[in-house]
């Protein structure tokens, strides 16, 4: 078990296209354990390989009630719907803001395993399915704030809210 340390702006690496994973070893296995570790030591909800360093096309994400997903080369294979969400990220502290996520998305990904499946979300799951593939191709969800007046920034009270999950 390790805790890693969180990569944030302006960490090149978050910017960077991750590459495929091609290979599913002993290292890859512990890698995912650690940053299942590393996600719940900062209370995300889900977290991406960029996001510790590691410039690969892996994610977790932790939705309360739910077993931990992971997901190796994941890819949007369908959006449908639009909602407006708060949304806030590991890697932007102390920040939070608006815009406009799918209401459903479908996913298809391999497990650590190695065997494909596909998962469809919505809601806060789905929220989390886009944030985490955006971070696959160097995407923040700042890149979706249309106006700078939506983007707020955390104050101790309200961090860590239902209504702006730190994804
Ligand atoms: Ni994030």
């Amino acid at each position: 078990m390790a805790v890693l340390k969180v990569r944030t702006l302006p960490a090149p690496v978050l910017r960077q296209k991750a590459k495929r994973v091609t290979t599913i070893n002993g290292s890859l296995q512990k890698l995912i354990d650690d940053m299942i570790d590393t996600m719940h030591a900062v209370h995300g909800v889900g977290l991406a390989a960029p996001q510790i360093g590691v410039s690969l096309r892996i994610a977790v994400i932790e939705i309360p009630e739910r077993e931990v997903i992971t997901l190796i080369n994941p890819e949007v294979i369908r959006r449908r719907g639009e909602r407006v969400v708060e949304e806030a990220c590991l890697s932007v502290p102390g920040y939070y803001g608006e815009i406009k996520r799918s209401e459903v998305v479908k996913v298809k990904a391999q497990n650590r395993r190695g065997k494909e499946f596909r998962l469809t979300g919505e809601e806060l799951l789905a929220q989390a399915l886009e944030h985490e593939t955006d971070h696959l191709n160097g995407v923040l969800y700042i890149d979706h704030v249309e106006t700078p007046d939506k983007l707020w920034k955390i104050t101790s009270q309200d961090n860590q809210t239902f209504e702006h999950p730190i994804i």
